[in-house]
């Protein structure tokens, strides 16, 4: 294994940007080197526990002085594609978010933070269904209360692992309630939609003020439930809650929350893996998430002009803008356009 240590810059110290850089700074392969906020009291306080790296308020001019290894941002969705500019433009090797044929043309890695697959009762999951206990996967589900731009990759991605990463067909959907669009994650306030992967497994997925609640859990963004239905039995992970599987085999139950201090670790290790050895491809890589952001970006599609929504997504309407003309809403903070661009999860990027 490599000994090299990577040089990291993270912009946001919010929670998320936090979690990252505390993450980084406790594995060996990573020297935080720069940290950046606008708000230099967050950035003051956060300094202390990340071995006192440089401290800016303009991350441009933070990673062209470091030309860091590792451009990391956990900042709002309204600033991505700048930030991803800023690391590409700075050489990075990872950086953290958004922008497909930016990263691409770039040769850059990226990883979208959808690190909620390292709990254990996700593991526990993904292992059942890959062991052929619950037979021939023939759904696969998935909902959470939070809603569309916050938690609805995060559904898919999870959906599309336990199917064996498959691709879709097709995907279609229906929305309703218009209060989350003014919102920075602009979204209908409910979202449903149906996934055809090409292994003829079929997708559900739920976001918003209308998927079914998930009362075994008090935390309200982890009311969440994603699984699979098989020939002989089924295996769900909830979020908040542990996960339960019906197989072949028996009646079968375990612990498990998802939580930061256990999740972020191997997901920051990953990265040092796939920067060391290209063949390690990140398991929470831009090209599967992107997929999953294809099927979400998809049944808004399908919303908007009714029927099934053929993938990969060609040219089409602005479907956020064009959902706000159907349901009626306050003006949509992002274009289609914008969209099929952006993450509306974290990611990071390496060249
Ligand atoms: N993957 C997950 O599980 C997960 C969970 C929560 C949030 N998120 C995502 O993470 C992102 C950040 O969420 P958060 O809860 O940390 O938000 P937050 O508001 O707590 O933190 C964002 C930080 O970015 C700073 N900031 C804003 N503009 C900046 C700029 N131009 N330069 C430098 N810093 C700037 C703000 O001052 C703030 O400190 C959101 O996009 C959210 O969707 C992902």
């Amino acid at each position: 294994m490599s000994d090299r240590v990577y040089k990291v810059v993270v912009v946001g110290m919010g929670k998320r940007g936090k979690h990252h850089a505390a993450a980084f700074h406790a594995n060996p392969r990573f020297e935080v080197a720069g940290i950046c906020d606008i708000d230099t009291a967050r950035l003051e306080a956060a300094a202390a526990d990340l071995g006192n790296p440089k401290i800016g308020t303009d991350a441009a001019a933070l990673a062209a002085e470091i030309r860091p290894d590792i451009f990391c941002f956990a900042t709002m969705p309204n600033i991505r594609y700048d930030m991803i500019k800023i690391g590409v433009d700075n050489g990075v090797k990872l950086i953290a978010r958004r922008i497909m044929e930016l990263v691409r043309g770039a040769g850059v890695k990226t990883v979208v933070s959808h690190q909620h697959r390292y709990g254990e009762h996700y593991q526990k999951v993904k292992e059942i269904i890959a062991s052929g206990a619950i037979g021939r996967v023939q759904t696969v589900y998935g909902h959470a209360t939070g809603w569309m731009m916050h938690m609805m990759t995060h559904m898919i991605d999870y959906m599309s692992w336990f199917n064996g990463s498959y691709d879709a067909d097709w995907v279609m959907g229906q929305a309703s309630g218009t209060g989350k669009f003014s919102d920075i994650h602009a979204s209908p306030d409910y979202i449903a939609g149906v996934i055809q992967y090409s292994n003829g497994v079929r997708g559900y997925v739920e976001t918003g003020a209308g998927a079914p609640d998930v009362p075994e859990v008090d935390y309200w963004w982890r009311k969440c439930r994603i699984g699979a239905q098989g020939t002989e039995g089924f295996a769900e992970t909830l979020t908040g809650g542990g996960w339960r599987a019906v197989t072949m085999d028996g009646v079968f139950s375990g612990p498990g929350c998802m939580n930061y201090d256990l999740d972020m670790p191997p997901y920051i290790a990953d990265m040092a893996a796939w920067l060391d050895d290209d063949g390690a491809v990140h398991p929470c890589n831009i090209e599967a998430a992107y997929k999953g952001f294809e099927m979400m970006m998809g049944i808004c599609r399908s919303v908007v002009s009714r029927g099934q929504i053929a993938l990969p997504l060609g040219d089409g309407p602005a479907e956020i803008d064009a959902l706000q003309g159907i349901l009626g809403g306050t003006p949509a903070l992002l274009s289609m356009e914008g969209n099929l661009k952006e993450y509306p999860n974290g990611v990071m990027v390496n060249g």
